[in-house]
């Protein structure tokens, strides 16, 4: 999107210009005339991101239990666009070598995720822990440490092992909770002497509209209004109370962590994954009003939660009897359970405010009375999609949500725990074509500017950013046909790793400047 088209936000975007400049305090950006490393604050992290499910492999060993997708693929294969069956990236048995890429790009740090069925198979301590896979996460974590890289951890990214599925339907039940807490509090007492920085819950946003709203990931559940080829579920229902007892889920393992001797000095938070929006029509006042609706139901449903301690306003409006009530008790534990806010940006849409919602047909979506469009009223896209691109590539987008939470939400330290660029390369998808990922290295440049703007220009709090991802991996219902990483993955030989362009350019960027020296002796 030009300025041209939209007179109205380049002159906004002066003024935060002109108002930031005013301020002295905030993050201290040095002189630079080249974007790099060299160019951000002292100390930031630069790291890639990888989710145990995603990359792993090796399901049948360490006495890994079945979790949730196994189950959901096995079943409906082409829900997982899956035609390599059970191969991954076989991270499982190639960590060592994968950390060396890790460190040929210069990176600081590294984001991770815990597969609890490696912990406990069957999702509960009393019916058995996993010693192996305990040891893998041990062996993964101080190689890591060995090679100088911090680990951000995950304590869940999805993988509901299937047996609590089975008993009593995973997140739709309050007893995950007791099961989660023991979990997460297990993870922290094992790992917390080392891993200072943890992430409770991946996208929760995700991981409820997906899986119980539209049923576009695993469990796959939704009403038959929203998609015909769902089995089971209720939309407009199910998704509140998955994320109900997953932020009660949350709340929990935050009091576990805190109490936890040797996790002391650690970070907690989530990795939210809103979109930014921009009016659909900017002659609708109701449009821009939108965009603060649409936000709270994707971002605020959890950021507000477990920063004000209740859902937002707007939502306990709109969805009434549906949105479940916390205790006093809960609300306590969730206010300010966080100590960033973890950021996961992709995309942007533009918000269409949508005036005549069916109360017979209740869903997410429309509860938040706006519709997502990819063009706006005059037909121009939201930013730019190559063919083969996943999502419509927007950074200003990125930079404009940055400046929205930064004052919504009292300047928090924000961390982006993702960001990437994902391509269908189709018929044509090769090792040659897919190492020449020049989009995704324009990608990366785009978002690296923005996001140095966000912390420089608007004084945004950004400490850390990670892109998703360092390797092709399982892309959910993509399967792996959705590549994401900066190293491309040749899933018919031997899963051999390519350097891609857009891992040369990471490389270069991270080369100037100095490395952040946050890893002591003492914590090897
Ligand atoms: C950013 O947040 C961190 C963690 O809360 C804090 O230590 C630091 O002072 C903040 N930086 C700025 C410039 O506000
Ligand atoms: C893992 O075990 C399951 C259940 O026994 C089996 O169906 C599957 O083929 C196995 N996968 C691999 C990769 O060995
Ligand atoms: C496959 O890759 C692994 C890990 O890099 C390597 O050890 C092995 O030799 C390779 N096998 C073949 C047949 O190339």
């Amino acid at each position: 999107m030009t300025l041209q088209k939209f007179p109205l936000l380049g002159l906004l975007l002066l003024l935060s210009f002109v108002g930031s400049s005013v301020r002295a305090d905030g993050p201290v950006c040095p002189a630079s005339t080249k974007l790099s490393r060299a160019s951000f604050p002292e100390g930031f992290l630069f790291g890639t991101a990888t989710a145990a499910y995603q990359v792993e492999g090796a399901v049948n060993e360490t006495c890994r239990g079945p979790a949730l997708w196994d189950i959901y693929c096995r079943r409906f294969p082409e829900k997982c666009n899956n035609d390599n069956g059970d191969v991954a990236v076989d991270f499982f048995h190639r960590y060592k070598e994968d950390i060396q890429l890790m460190k040929s790009l210069n990176t600081d740090a590294f984001r991770m995720s815990i597969a609890w069925t490696r912990i406990f198979p069957h999702g509960r301590k009393e019916k058995g822990v996993s010693r192996a896979g305990v040891q893998f996460y041990h062996d993964l974590i101080d190689e890591l440490l060995r090679n100088g890289i911090v680990p951000f951890v995950t304590v869940f990214h999805w993988d509901t092992p299937q047996n609590l599925e089975d008993e009593y339907g995973g997140f739709l039940s309050e007893r995950i909770v007791k099961d989660f807490r023991e979990y997460a509090d297990f993870v922290f007492q094992e790992y917390g002497g080392k891993v200072k920085n943890w992430i409770t819950f991946n996208e929760p946003w995700v991981f409820a509209h997906a899986g119980y709203d539209v049923g576009k990931k695993a469990p796959g559940r939704c009403s038959p209004y929203v998609n015909p080829k769902c089995h089971e579920g209720r939309s407009g229902y199910e998704a509140y109370l998955v994320s109900h007892n997953l932020l009660i889920a949350h709340g929990e393992a935050v009091d576990a962590l805190r109490k936890c001797e040797k996790c002391k000095g650690s970070k907690v938070g989530i990795a939210h994954s809103p979109a930014w929006f921009e009016p659909h029509d900017f002659n609708d006042a109701q449009d821009g009003a939108s965009i603060d609706r649409a936000l709270d139901f994707m971002m605020g449903w959890h950021l507000d939660t477990t920063t004000f301690g209740d859902y937002p306003q707007i939502m306990k409006d709109i969805v009434g009897h549906r949105l479940p009530k916390f205790t006093n008790e809960q609300k306590a534990k969730l206010k300010n359970s966080c100590d960033f806010v973890g950021l996961n940006y992709y995309t942007s849409a533009f918000s269409n405010y949508l005036e005549k919602p069916d109360p017979s047909k209740p869903r997410f979506l429309q509860d938040s009375l706006v519709s997502w469009e990819t063009k706006n009223a005059q037909s121009y896209n939201i930013g730019s999609k190559p063919l083969t691109a996943a999502l419509a590539v927007y950074s200003k987008g990125f930079r404009s949500l940055l400046k929205y939470i930064k004052d919504k939400y009292a300047n928090p330290e924000i961390m982006i725990m993702e960001n990437g660029y994902g391509e269908e390369l189709g018929a044509t998808d090769s090792i040659a074509v897919g190492t020449a990922d020049h989009n995704r290295k324009y990608y990366l440049q785009r978002h690296l500017l923005a996001m140095h703007e966000a912390i420089c220009i608007d004084k945004v709090n950004v400490t850390g950013y990670f892109v998703w991802s360092l390797l092709d991996n399982f892309e959910w219902q993509d399967g792996y046909k959705n590549r994401f990483g900066l190293y491309y993955i040749d899933f018919k030989n031997n899963l051999t790793r390519y350097e891609k362009e857009s891992g040369k350019y990471y490389k270069a960027f991270l080369s100037e400047g100095t490395r952040p020296s946050t890893i002591k002796k003492d914590e090897l």
